[in-house]
């Protein structure tokens, strides 16, 4: 069985005190859910969100694949270890259009986390336009083989995988639940080429885009759906307990 595991993904907002605000009103709410829920927040406010939370995962949103060096701005996994963070999303639509991230470096931080024991959130997804075109399947398929290259099978199974249309991600348009099925399946078929059946059945797939309290349920309802990356919607309490509950 696997146990479905929702991240609220807050992007750039919150400044530390909305963050302790919302860790106030939604953490211990969060005691004895059956799945696993988080939310990724800035770097600035890791160190006070893990204060704040006994109960949600407190994630991050990047990390560097290099141990530490002259790369202003960057922060390390080792720093990520240290403050007790044990997920980061890796790869996300807006940080391989706005800052460089490719399936190369996506590959290079899945393996450093891994290393350590954390676990990669790995984002996929194609734009409007492949869609379009219907590339959707060769594209996803390509980065899933690049991002899991070197990978061994013991390790693939602790990836998160977050299939996220571009074209869904803050623009209101969800996947339908059909649509959103038929791709995390075709993730999960590639696992099962990449590894065995094993791996497929328990690594977790999550679907990303436009996701919110009434339309959670239906998304996680499919057999090839483990959970959601959500954005906009997890940026306020009550809705985030909407998803959560
Ligand atoms: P959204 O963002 O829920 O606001 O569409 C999802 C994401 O980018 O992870």
């Amino acid at each position: 069985m696997r146990k479905p595991i929702i991240i609220g993904n807050w992007k750039m907002h919150k400044t530390t005190s909305e963050t302790i605000e919302f860790l106030k009103q939604v953490d211990a709410v969060c005691a004895n859910l059956t799945l696993e829920a988080g939310v990724a927040v800035p770097y600035v406010n890791l160190a006070v969100a893990k204060q704040h939370a006994k109960n949600l995962i407190i994630a991050a949103q990047n990390c560097h694949y290099e141990d530490f060096g002259a790369f202003t701005g960057e922060i390390s996994v080792d720093m990520l270890e240290d403050l007790k963070i044990t997920h980061i999303i890796i790869g996300h639509s807006e940080r391989r259009q706005m800052f460089n991230e490719t399936d190369e470096t996506v590959n290079l931080k899945a393996k450093k986390l891994l290393a350590k024991g954390m676990i990669p959130i790995i984002c996929c997804g194609e734009t409007l336009q492949q869609y379009e075109n219907n590339e959707t399947q060769q594209i996803v398929e390509n980065q899933i083989a690049k991002a899991f290259q070197g990978i061994d099978l013991e390790d693939a199974k602790t990836v998160v995988i977050a299939y996220e249309p571009i074209w869904a991600i803050g623009t209101g348009k969800t996947a339908t639940a059909e649509i959103a099925q038929k791709v995390c399946a075709i993730i999960r078929t590639k696992i099962a080429a990449l590894y065995d059946e094993v791996v497929a059945s328990v690594i977790r797939i999550q679907y990303g885009g436009s996701v919110k309290p009434d339309n959670i349920k239906e998304l996680l309802a499919q057999p090839d759906i483990d959970g959601a990356l959500v954005g906009g919607a997890s940026l306020e309490p009550q809705t985030f307990l909407g998803l959560v509950k």
